[in-house]
C-alpha cells in the first residue's frame, strides 16, 4: 500500500555557534560537516576514526573531534544531531537519545523514524533552494537543479533564460580537474559547478570547498585524498591510480582541489598520468588563493604606484634548505609584491633572508588565514619584526602571506 506523503515544515536553521553533534566520521559525515561549517555551526564529531579531511578540520580547530565510539550523553547541549555511522544500531541509539533530549536528529541510513530530513540544497546568490522529494533523494536533487536554474533566471530578471548547458557528456570515462577556489563554495566557477553536477565520483582535497559536497547527487562516490601537513596523506601515485581506475570504468570523475589545480596543486601530474593511461581530461581553472585570499582581506596584489607585479612562491622549503630552488636575494631586490603559500612555519626564515638581502625591514606584511571561509582572519606585521621576533601571534595554516607595501591595505 502506498505510504502517504508526510507534510513537512521546511525551516531555515540558523546554526551559528550552536552545537551540532555528528556521530560518524566517514564520507557521509564529511558531506554534512562541510555544510554545517558553512552555516558556522559549532560542530562536534564523535567517531573513533575519521576521513583525512575531517581530521584536518579537527587539527585546524574547525571542528571538535572525540576519537571514540558514541556514548549516551554525547548530545548534551546539542541543537541538532546527525547519525552518520555505518552501524544501524549506533544510529538508532543516537536517534533515541535525541528523542529523549528533544533534539532534532537526521539519520543517514534509514530516515523513516528520524525527526528531521536533509533536503537537497542549492544556492544562487542570496537565494537558498531546498527541496524534499518525499525521501526520494534522486527526485529531490533533480527538482533542486530545476529550481536553482529557475531561481537564477528569476534573479537575472529574465524568466525565459535557457537552462544551464550541460557539459559535454559524449566521452564515457574521463577526469575533470576542477579548481574549487579558496574555500567559499560561491567562489567555485559556474563551469566547476556544472562539472560537479555530472560527476559519478568526486576525488577531493582538504582545502577544496567542502560545503559543495553536500549538494552532490545521492550515490556519488566521494574519495577523500587530503594531504595533512606532516600528517596523513594519500601518495600522489595512489591518487593518480584512483582517477585512472574510475575513469576506465566509464565514470565521470571530478578531481576537486582548492584554489587552482595548476598553482602548487600537482594538477599537471594528474593530467600526465591520465594521458599516459589513455584517459581524457579536462581542466577547469579555479580562483587561486594566491590572489583571492589577499583580495578577500582587502589587499590588491598590484596597485598603481605601489607594485608593478607580484611573485607567487612556495615557502615549504625555507631559504637555505637544500630543497629550495628559490633565489631569495633576487626576490628581495625584485620590487614586486611577494605572495607566499605554504609558508607558515618558514615565515621567520623567509623574512630574515629577505631583510639580510636588503629588503627594507619596515616592509609591511599580512597573513590571511582561512581566506574565503567563515573563519577568515588577518594578521599584520613587518618583515623586520617577523625576522626578529617570529611569526605574528596566532598564525596558523592555511595562510597566504603578502609582503610589500600593498599589505598595508589589509582590513581587520
Ligand atoms: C598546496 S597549496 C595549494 C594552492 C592552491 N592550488 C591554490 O591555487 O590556491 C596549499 C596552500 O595554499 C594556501 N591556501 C589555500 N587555500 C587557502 C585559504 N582558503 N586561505 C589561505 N591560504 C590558503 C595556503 O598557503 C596553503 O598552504
Amino acid at each position: 500500500m502506498a505510504e502517504h506523503a508526510e507534510t513537512l515544515l521546511p525551516l531555515g536553521l540558523r546554526l551559528r555557534d550552536r552545537r551540532v553533534v555528528v556521530v560518524g566520521g566517514g564520507r557521509v559525515a564529511l558531506r554534512r560537516v562541510g555544510a554545517l561549517l558553512q552555516a558556522r555551526a559549532a560542530v562536534t564529531v564523535v567517531s573513533p576514526e575519521v576521513v583525512a579531511a575531517l581530521e584536518d578540520l579537527a587539527l585546524r580547530g574547525q571542528v571538535e573531534w572525540h576519537p571514540r565510539f558514541y556514548a549516551d550523553g554525547d548530545l548534551e547541549g546539542a541543537w541538532l544531531a546527525m547519525a552518520c555511522t555505518a552501524d544501524p544500531e549506533v544510529n538508532a541509539a543516537v536517534l533515541r537519545e535525541a528523542e529523549v533530549r528533544r533534539v532534532f536528529c537526521l539519520r543517514v541510513d534509514d530516515a523513516r523514524d528520524a525527526s528531521a530530513w536533509m533536503p537537497a540544497t542549492g544556492r544562487s546568490g542570496p537565494a537558498t533552494v531546498s527541496v524534499h522529494g518525499d525521501r526520494n533523494p534522486r527526485r529531490a536533487a533533480a527538482l533542486r537543479d530545476a529550481a536553482v536554474t529557475a531561481v537564477e533566471a528569476a534573479l537575472r530578471d529574465d524568466p525565459g533564460a535557457p537552462a544551464r548547458p550541460p557539459l559535454r557528456d559524449d566521452t564515457p570515462g574521463r577526469v575533470i580537474l576542477v579548481g574549487g577556489g579558496p574555500g567559499d563554495p560561491e567562489l567555485l566557477t559556474l563551469k566547476g559547478f556544472q562539472a560537479l553536477a555530472t560527476a559519478d565520483v568526486v576525488v577531493v582535497d582538504r582545502l577544496a570547498p567542502l560545503a559543495v559536497l553536500d549538494g552532490l547527487r545521492e550515490g556519488v562516490e566521494v574519495v577523500d585524498v587530503s594531504k595533512i601537513p606532516r600528517g596523513r596523506f594519500t601518495p600522489q601515485e595512489e591518487i593518480n591510480a584512483v582517477l585512472v581506475d574510475r575513469a576506465r570504468r566509464g565514470l565521470t570523475v571530478v578531481r576537486l582541489k582548492g584554489g587552482d589545480s595548476f598553482v602548487f596543486g600537482r594538477g599537471m601530474e594528474e593530467v600526465l598520468a591520465c594521458a599516459e593511461a589513455g584517459v581524457a581530461t579536462e581542466v577547469v581553472p579555479g580562483v587561486t588563493s594566491a590572489i583571492a585570499a589577499p583580495e578577500l582581506a582587502g589587499i590588491p596584489v598590484t596597485h598603481r604606484g605601489l607594485s608593478q607585479g607580484f611573485t607567487v612562491i612556495s615557502g615549504h622549503a625555507a631559504p637555505g634548505d637544500p630543497r629550495s630552488t628559490v633565489d631569495w636575494d633576487a626576490l628581495a631586490r625584485g620590487g614586486t609584491t611577494l605572495v607566499v603559500l605554504m609558508g607558515v612555519e618558514t615565515l621567520p626564515a623567509i623574512a630574515g633572508a629577505l631583510v639580510a638581502a636588503g629588503r627594507d625591514a619596515d616592509t609591511p606584511l599580512a597573513c590571511v588565514m582561512d581566506g574565503g571561509l567563515p573563519t577568515q582572519a588577518v594578521l599584520s606585521g613587518t618583515l623586520g619584526a617577523v625576522a626578529k621576533d617570529g611569526p605574528p601571534d596566532g598564525l596558523r595554516p592555511p595562510a597566504v602571506t603578502v609582503i610589500g607595501p600593498v599589505a598595508r591595505f589589509a582590513a581587520g
